[in-house]
């Protein structure tokens, strides 16, 4: 039985679920984990994650399929990613089938908060990792605890698949060498006066261009670009300082395997924008939202498939993107873990 939601008209914010994942590092090693009830954490007033944002995070959906299925896309590259972040922060790894059997405890748990096939929504998933002991000289904690709570959400941008428009930021999301490659709460802080600022003139999102030269085209706040040129080519930004996002890495084997165009992962120079033919933002969160607009400092870029709609490429990778996901076209082996 699903809960009495109004799964249909459901934002991106916060539902309280009835039970979360926690488990604990303590004397060198985790414990065994369990599925609890409690939401609240009590920590000390001087626990690393409080002064010193020792904390990373992760996430990640589950889904009703249309044969009534509840599963989940890719939790490995989660774990993989999370013990990659963990690692720069000095924090112990969360073992890789610990996490994905986590994933599948939370989402059993909380099955009756699984959307609905059909409904555009879905179950997010949000795994992190906090450093918890008192630490008052700048040093890693040396307890912590691992949690997952989960949450059901609808379209991360208001409008769904509806193109957005955002703006080059005069902010810098990254350093050369920083931490921008992991997912660090640290990153996420330093974005929110950006986003502030964005949303009160109207963007939905930043795009932020690489802080060495600022020529080049980094990510936004909560999502990797896609472009697609002319002639039918997917490019993705490379660079050492955005996130390795799972949905863009998915997008370019989709693209090349199922939709049968040519991809270029590399750098892609803010001057080469204007010419491309489409753009999306991709993430867990973002899917894949096309991009119609980009403000840069009084000059419109505006991609040809205007404010209404995706464009055509960007439609295809979309379609088969999901459709994988939610079981109607048969994936890579391993990408879709059927919970249930
Ligand atoms: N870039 C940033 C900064 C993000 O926060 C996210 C979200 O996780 C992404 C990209 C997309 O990554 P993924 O596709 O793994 O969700
Ligand atoms: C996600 O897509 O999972 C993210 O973490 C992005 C976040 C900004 C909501």
């Amino acid at each position: 039985m699903s809960k009495n939601i109004d799964w249909s008209n459901l934002g991106f914010g916060y539902i309280k679920t009835d039970y979360r994942y926690v488990s604990k590092y303590k004397d060198g090693k985790w414990d065994d984990g369990a599925i609890v009830e409690d939401d609240q954490i009590t920590l000390s007033e001087c626990a690393c994650v409080f002064q010193y944002c020792q904390a990373c995070f992760e996430g990640l959906k589950a889904y009703t399929t249309a044969d009534g299925k509840i599963v989940c896309f890719r939790p490995d590259m989660n774990a993989q990613r999370m013990a990659d972040s963990a690692k720069r922060l000095v924090m112990p790894e969360f073992p890789i089938d610990k996490f994905v059997d986590a994933v599948h405890r939370v989402v059993e748990a909380n099955k009756e908060f699984v959307p609905p096939y059909g409904t555009g929504a879905s179950l997010y998933l949000r795994p992190f990792m906090i450093g918890t002991n008192p630490v008052i000289g700048v040093k890693p904690a040396d307890e912590f605890e691992f949690r997952i709570f989960c949450t059901p959400v609808g379209p991360y941008f208001k409008g769904g698949a509806k193109p957005i428009t955002i703006k080059v930021s005069d902010f810098d999301r990254a350093a050369p060498n920083g931490t921008g490659n992991i997912k660090a709460g640290l990153n996420y802080a330093m974005s929110l006066y950006p986003i502030t600022v964005a949303h009160e003139e109207g963007f939905a999102e930043n795009m932020y261009l690489d802080a060495g030269t600022r020529t080049k085209v980094e990510e936004t706040g909560g999502a990797n670009f896609i472009f697609v040129t002319k002639d039918g080519t997917l490019v993705t930004p490379k660079s050492d300082s955005i996130l390795p996002s799972i949905t863009r890495r998915s997008i370019c084997e989709v693209a090349e395997k199922y939709c049968g165009m040519k991809v270029e992962h590399r750098e892609v120079l803010f001057s080469e924008v204007k010419d491309f033919a489409e753009c999306g933002l991709c993430g867990t969160a973002a899917v894949i939202s096309p991009v119609g607009k980009i403000y840069d400092h009084g000059t419109e870029i505006c991609f040809p498939a205007g404010m209404e709609e995706m464009g055509p490429y960007t439609k295809k990778i979309y379609d088969t993107l999901t459709g994988i996901q939610k079981c109607e076209i048969e994936g890579p082996e391993g990408w879709v873990h059927v919970i249930e």
